[in-house]
């Protein structure tokens, strides 16, 4: 059958809410022309992001019921662990409240002034941590990752030359860590193929850098690899993981994208010595090492995602969900990251608002427009998320201006998605009409989180 269908079928439903374009321009303004500052009750689709916002399946529900919530050696901890040294490899296993937290401890140990971390991109949460323990993070995304229009198979992959060349300026000695964010989040979801890891894997061995994945969305990088790298055609899912996995001396993992959970997160790796120091962190911001800021229900419903997300028919039906809407887009001439990432579609603002310059931020007003024409909630990935000032207070913005429509696990259907399409495609043909936005208010740090706009 060509139809690819929703491996699933439904068994609770939450309601969503309507509202008209005039409540939706007093709530906007209300909200100081940032989404983040919308309520979700006034949201109809929200696709702020995909992180914590997956339906759990029925098996998962069941996993939180049977949570152990022992504060110490609890039987759920024991099976977290056992499923994550299985999928990485790594016999040590640390959980933590989300990702972030995982790298405010690993960065707190591994960072430090005067450190470099290197990646193909960073997550801005990430970036924060390394830069808050006074390392500096450093993107080395292949060219073609650049550019939202060129379709390549691998957009999310490291340049290994830049690493190499990075490595011979700096010294490997003040390298404290290379990070791979698998799939890249931050530039259209795209993947890393098994060769860059292993490649990225050689240079780091040699000049004795250790290799750490941001393992987010590591099934969703396991999928494009089997249907576009050669060579990964007849294998599993779970044996492409465990390879990914293989090369790396450590990891990080948000559960609350691909183990499909509310909460949660880890760090996992091989050193001791580092978990040592790592374990101590813990145990002040977060918890005891068996639990790390979870409830035993969190940790089993994370160890049945994890196996659950590696099911070939859901990836199928996953990545062609968001293939589906990028294609609509691209048929319509809209201006989209191609190919389709693995959770979101990614808006190119600079292209769809050309009338407006980047430092009034046209990824910001895009999301704006969207949310008025259909009450879709979306999020900005350009010069607000990553933009700087320089000295004389001019904006240093982003490599590029996107707008993320990040796709919820197994949360919304076909005609969910349908309506997206139709509102994109409205808001594309009176493009013309959007004017930008000028900052009021902003945080130092992640001030995409929490910045007021108002109309420039
Ligand atoms: N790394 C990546 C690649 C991420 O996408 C995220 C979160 C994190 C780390 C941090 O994990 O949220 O559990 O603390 N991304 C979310 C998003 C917030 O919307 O993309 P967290």
């Amino acid at each position: 059958m060509r139809t690819i269908i929703e491996p699933f079928r439904i068994k609770s439903v939450e309601p969503i809410y309507f509202t008209s374009r005039e409540e939706r321009e007093r709530i906007l303004e209300k909200a100081f022309y940032n989404p983040f500052l919308i309520r979700s009750k006034d949201v109809l689709i929200d696709l702020l992001t995909d992180s914590g916002t997956s339906a759990m399946s029925s098996n998962q529900w069941a996993g939180i019921m049977q949570g152990d919530e022992s504060y110490a050696g609890s039987p759920s901890f024991y099976r977290f662990e056992k499923t994550i040294r299985e999928l990485t490899g790594m016999p040590i296993v640390i959980p933590t409240h989300q990702g972030r937290a995982a790298e405010k401890i690993l960065f707190s140990v591994m960072g430090g002034a005067e450190k470099y971390i290197v990646s193909n991109t960073l997550f801005d949460t990430t970036r924060a941590n390394i830069e808050c323990s006074g390392a500096t993070g450093i993107d080395l995304l292949c060219e073609e990752g650049k550019y939202p229009s060129i379709p390549a198979p691998f957009k999310g992959n490291m340049d290994v030359e830049a690493l190499e060349s990075f490595i011979d300026e700096k010294g490997a000695s003040v390298i404290s860590l290379c990070m791979l964010t698998i799939t890249n989040n931050s530039g259209g979801g795209q993947p890393v193929s098994m060769q860059n890891i292993r490649e990225v894997k050689a240079i780091c061995e040699k000049n004795g850098i250790p290799l750490f994945i941001d393992a987010c969305r590591f099934a969703e990088n396991a999928y494009f690899i089997k249907s576009r790298e050669k060579g990964y055609e007849n294998r599993s899912i779970e044996s492409i993981a465990t390879e990914m996995f293989s090369f790396a001396d450590g990891c990080t993992m948000s559960a609350k994208k691909d183990a499909f959970a509310n909460i949660g997160g880890f760090i996992a790796m091989y050193d001791e010595s580092l978990a040592l120091k790592c374990r101590n962190l813990l145990i002040i911001t977060e918890g005891f090492p068996t639990y790390g800021g979870l409830a035993g229900r969190d940790l089993e419903a994370i160890a049945i995602g994890l196996e659950e997300v590696m099911d070939e028919n859901y990836l199928a039906y996953r990545i062609r969900s968001i293939e589906y809407l990028t294609n609509k887009l691209v048929e319509a001439g809209v201006p989209v990251m191609q190919p389709a990432g693995g959770h979101a579609v990614y808006l190119d603002a600079k292209a769809f608002l050309p009338q407006i310059p980047v430092d009034q931020y046209p990824g910001q007003v895009l999301a704006c427009a969207l949310y008025l024409e259909g009450g879709i909630r979306s999020v900005e990935i350009g010069s607000l998320m990553f933009g700087k000032y320089d000295n004389c207070g001019a904006l240093v913005p982003a490599a590029m201006e996107l707008v993320r429509l990040a796709i919820p696990r197994r949360v919304y259907t076909q005609s969910h998605i349908d309506y997206v399409a139709e509102v994109i495609l409205e808001v594309f043909k009176k493009r013309k009409e959007l004017k930008g936005l000028r900052i009021v208010e902003e945080a130092l740090v992640l001030r995409h989180f929490t910045a007021k706009f108002e109309w420039a």
